[in-house]
């Protein structure tokens, strides 16, 4: 696995979002930890609202209020750096500087990231030759043509502006450039959802290409895990608000150890497979203004048991995994349920 024995690019620990209102705050990502190491991409599944977004956001440092990054660290060691810098205490000026440069990002809009004001080409042009001065500009409209039809665009795209463009196409365009500015990290939020299937397929492929070419590491989040099984090398699931299985896109596949996990699973075929009837997950996601107490996952969960609904499991090894269930952490599904919520790894 590519980045398996490398050292640490990113390393977030103990990250918690909230949305601050009036009539109080949404926790939407909630105390979420993991690394990535160098050249490995990390896939992050969960349905609409189990707040990846908010943790991309975050991530990224592009939150905007109402919300509010208020614990955790995101510490990351871009290529020259002698030490890891904290994301969280950086300066937005320090920001903007790492951005592109060290830091690539295909957000859900791909607005965004394009200068209204300047043609494609003009704008990979500039991108090309801000990372290789000695560049020169017939070179980087050649490299440019080249990214173009990476991801199926023509030279005729390429001069237009970017709201002369379909949203798919912009999308596509965000993301040649994206993987094409030489960052170490690059994070996509859902960048596939506006490309028909075949396109998609050709965008992962060549995600796939230049990460062994570029040696870039990834942050893939999506609603579909099945192509992340394609895709990634370790896997995250996410459900309100909470990463609640990590581990190799082989085992969150074939062994998963969460009950939500082998849910999603089910609603996703995996692409190579026949079309089959989807046994999904019954009910929808929780409204996080008023989250269950104890595993959130509980009024859905086929495995509940007593201690489902008022303790909250934390992330253990299972296997190769880290799992979040209380399954797996030795307590007994004939304990009586506590009228407190409290946390499992109290007393561990
Ligand atoms: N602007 C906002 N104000 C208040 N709450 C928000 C806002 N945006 C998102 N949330 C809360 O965060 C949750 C997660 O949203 P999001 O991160 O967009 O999830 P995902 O990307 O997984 O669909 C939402 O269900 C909602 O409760
Ligand atoms: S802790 Fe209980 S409710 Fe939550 S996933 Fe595990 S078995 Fe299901
Ligand atoms: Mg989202």
């Amino acid at each position: 696995m590519p980045g398996e024995n490398g050292e640490t690019l990113l390393d977030v620990r103990g990250l918690t979002v909230e949305y601050l209102s009036e009539r109080g705050s949404v926790c939407a990502c909630d105390d979420v930890s993991f690394t990535v190491r160098r050249g490995e991409i990390l896939g992050v599944a969960g349905e609409s609202g189990s707040g990846k977004s908010t943790l991309i956001t975050a991530l990224t440092r592009l939150e905007r209020p109402p919300a509010v990054t208020t614990a955790g660290e995101i510490l990351f060691r871009p290529r020259g750096a002698a030490e890891p810098v904290d994301l969280v205490g950086l300066t937005e000026r320090d920001l903007r500087k790492l951005r592109w440069r060290d830091m690539a990002i295909v957000l859900q809009s791909a607005m965004n990231a394009l200068n209204p004001v300047m043609r494609l080409s003009a704008q990979f042009t500039d991108v090309l030759r801000e990372h290789d001065r000695t560049l020169s500009r017939q070179d980087a409209r050649e490299r440019t043509g080249e990214l173009l039809a990476l991801v199926g665009l023509t030279a005729d795209q390429a001069n237009r502006y970017p709201h002369e463009l379909s949203g798919g196409t912009r999308q596509r365009a965000t993301i040649a450039l994206a993987l094409a500015c030489g960052a170490d990290l690059v994070v996509m939020d859902e960048p596939t959802t506006a490309v028909d299937v075949v396109m998609q397929r050709q965008i992962l492929a060549n995600i796939l290409r230049l990460r062994a070419r570029l040696g870039f590491a990834v942050v893939f989040v999506t609603h579909d895990l099945s192509l992340l099984v394609e895709l990634a090398d370790r896997i995250a699931i996410m459900y309100a608000g909470r990463i609640v299985e990590i581990g190799t896109a082989f085992d969150i596949y074939h062994r998963p150890g969460h009950p939500y996990t082998e849910g999603l699973r089910a609603s996703f075929p995996p692409l190579r497979e026949p079309v089959r009837l989807l046994s999904g997950i019954p009910g929808s996601p929780p409204d996080l203004r008023d989250p269950p107490p104890g595993c959130a996952f509980h009024p859905r969960c086929p495995h509940r048991f007593a201690a489902c609904d008022s303790v909250l499991p934390v992330l253990r090894p299972v296997g190769d995994q880290q799992v979040a269930c209380l399954l797996h952490s030795g307590r007994s599904a004939q304990e009586p349920a506590r009228k407190e919520r409290t946390d499992d790894a109290v007393g561990h």
